[in-house]
């Protein structure tokens, strides 16, 4: 059984990454969140105030950045910035704004990029982002689009952030829902499309098993075929 590469991909707080971490789980394989680092080099760029129209400033930023995930007792992954935890400063609201500069800018995208395609040369590993399938692994074996209604996407990330004790006002997400979709859809580089060979996965009404057993059942079937 020859191992495969499973991509991603969809609209902002669609579940992609509770959904592919799941999938990995399940099929021993490696979980790569490529928004993480996304997020962690917003982070980094908002602590040093870098400005993002200087391209100078924005290369040597990157050079000094080293994003490495941990996992944590229970086996699940943690975003470490230049050696500390920042997985919940990444989650924050302010991250969340500001992101979809952050990932527009060329420089940024070509630095992550090279990193995802190491961690993903060996197969065996689900990643979820926005262009994986498109320009990570336009190899990749399946594809995966998820998508949802923008009302229940925002419901879902408030619920969330109520669990990690951030309490954030419903019209608040939803609009930052909506906006980094446009401008994530919209950009020049990179920009989220459904690619023709993805599966488009709506889960405004699915339960989150049911849309982790559909991932694991196509995964299946490509490995099986793969033969
Ligand atoms: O979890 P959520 O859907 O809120 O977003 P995320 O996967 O953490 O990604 C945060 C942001 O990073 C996105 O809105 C994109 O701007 C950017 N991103 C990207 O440009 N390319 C990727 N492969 C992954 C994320």
């Amino acid at each position: 059984m020859s191992d495969i590469i499973i991509a991603i991909d969809g609209h902002s707080a669609t579940g992609k990454s509770s959904t592919a971490k799941k999938v990995a789980k399940h099929l021993g394989y490696i979980y790569l969140d490529s928004g993480a680092m996304y997020r962690a080099t917003t982070l980094y760029f908002l602590n040093n105030k870098i400005i993002l129209a200087s391209i100078d400033q924005i290369q040597k930023a990157l050079n000094k950045i080293d994003i490495e995930f941990r996992k944590d007792k229970n086996g699940l992954p943690l975003t470490f910035l230049n050696g500390k935890n920042v997985e919940d400063k990444i989650r924050t609201m302010e991250i969340s704004s500001k992101v979809s500069g952050v990932s527009a800018i060329k420089a940024v995208r070509v630095a992550m990029v090279e990193q995802q395609r190491k961690l993903g040369e060996h197969k065996g590993i689900v990643m979820d982002g926005r262009d994986i399938g498109s320009v990570v692994f336009p190899n990749a074996e399946l594809k995966i689009f998820m998508t949802a209604s923008a009302n229940v996407r925002a419901e879902r990330r408030q619920k969330e952030l109520a669990e990690k004790g951030q309490t954030v006002p419903f019209k608040e997400i939803l609009k930052n829902v909506v906006d980094r979709d446009e401008q994530d859809s919209t950009r020049k580089e990179s920009p989220l499309i459904k690619v023709d060979d993805a599966i488009e996965i709506d889960n405004s009404n699915m339960s989150f098993e049911e849309q982790v057993n559909q991932i694991i059942e196509l995964a299946e079937s490509k490995i099986t075929a793969d033969v």
